[in-house]
């Protein structure tokens, strides 16, 4: 069964690990401290200055005990029962089930869309910005094929309808805006935010070229991923997801991201992100927005790598004994260390420009 965002959220309450932080918080560099500071905990913030009746949950996977609970895994969950789960998972795919109806949505035409209306965090003030993107889905269409990608790319808010997207060179999504580029054509692309946690996994993960990370996460809930037409683009993404931007990525524009604290704790820039464009916003009704402050040891990104390299689906597209040395690290949770080689491949690369 699938496990909405808004459903795992409750079920975390139940199991009592869920703290609502009630009090006024402001987006601007408050919530990611109290994120970094409370690194192993779901937080849902109930009370954003600037955002009235807004909320953002974050830390859904910061702990495996939540993984489990999310995908029904008898608790307490080993990390063992929770890989064989997921290793079985790539075994046998399962299709996504494409549906007509849609939850009820509040929706941004073109003219009217402001990404500011969103509740985006200021998440550090070493950031160069508001990051819309950082535990969500890029979803494009290969020009060619026109398979599917799933991919988590960060993103930052430019203005009020344009972002970045940070994609690695050796990324899905890079190949699908070269070809979209070879034909001289903008990419289409849907970010969709707040969904359930297991797609999250599944985008983050190197599965092969063309292989479709949503039929992935389809057998790991034991059916297919209920997905939905997007409004102004040919894409689908998740029914229940509770924001969906949709868009262009721009052809031949490149534009400067950051500087972001990232994975490895060190601000990076990368001067050639793309350029997204929106052209519409759908969100639920009292939707949720998800995200997560990146940078400190041990958060929701490098607890999700570890379980990713103990599977092999990491790669973070450097030399092979980069990646080998950078999996040990992730495999048996030593993040410092992790952290220390992202450093060290970053210096190693700046030297090389
Ligand atoms: C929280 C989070 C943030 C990420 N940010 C980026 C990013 O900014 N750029 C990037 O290339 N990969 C990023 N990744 C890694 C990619 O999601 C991962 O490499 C994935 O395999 C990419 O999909 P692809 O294999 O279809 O290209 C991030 C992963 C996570 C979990």
């Amino acid at each position: 069964m699938q496990m909405e965002l808004r459903e795992f959220i409750s079920t975390l309450e139940k199991y009592g690990y869920l703290r609502k932080i009630s009090h006024p918080v402001n987006w601007k560099y408050e919530i990611g401290e109290i994120v970094r500071q409370n690194h192993t905990q779901p937080l849902l913030f109930e009370n954003i200055a600037d955002y009235p009746g807004c909320r953002l949950f974050t830390g859904g996977f910061s702990r495996i005990d939540y993984l489990g609970i999310n995908l029904g895994l008898k608790m307490p969950v080993n990390r063992k029962s929770l890989l064989a789960h997921l290793r079985k998972g790539l075994e046998k795919p399962i299709e996504s089930v494409y549906v007509q109806c849609c939850p009820d949505c509040l929706y941004k035409a073109a003219d009217e869309v402001n990404l500011h209306d969103l509740p985006v965090p200021w998440w550090n003030p070493l950031d160069g910005g508001r990051y819309i993107g950082t535990w969500h889905l890029n979803i494009t269409k290969d020009p060619f094929t026109g398979k599917r990608n799933a991919g988590v790319y960060r993103m930052q808010i430019l203005g009020k309808n344009q972002t970045t997207v940070s994609a690695s060179e050796k990324s899905h999504l890079a190949m699908h805006m070269k070809n979209a580029e070879r034909l001289g054509k903008d990419l289409e692309m849907a970010m969709a935010i707040g969904v359930d946690e297991v797609l999250v996994l599944a985008a983050a993960s190197s599965v092969p070229f063309g292989y479709d990370e949503f039929s992935f996460a389809g057998a790991l809930r034991g059916e297919g991923v209920k997905l939905r037409q997007c409004k102004e683009i040919a894409l689908e993404v998740p029914l229940e997801a509770e924001y969906v931007i949709e868009g262009k990525l721009k052809c031949r524009t490149r534009v400067k991201d950051g500087p972001y604290l990232d994975y490895a704790g060190k601000p990076a820039i990368n001067p050639a992100a793309y350029l997204f464009e929106v052209r519409s916003i759908s969100s639920r009704v009292d939707a949720i927005f998800r995200g997560m402050a990146v940078g400190r040891v041990g958060a929701e990104d490098h607890q999700l790598f570890s379980i990713l390299s103990a599977l092999n689906l990491v790669d973070f597209h450097g030399s092979a004994l980069r990646q080998r040395v950078q999996n040990f690290f992730l495999r048996y949770r030593m993040f410092s260390l992790f952290q220390l080689s992202g450093r060290f491949s970053a210096m190693v690369k700046s030297l090389k420009r």
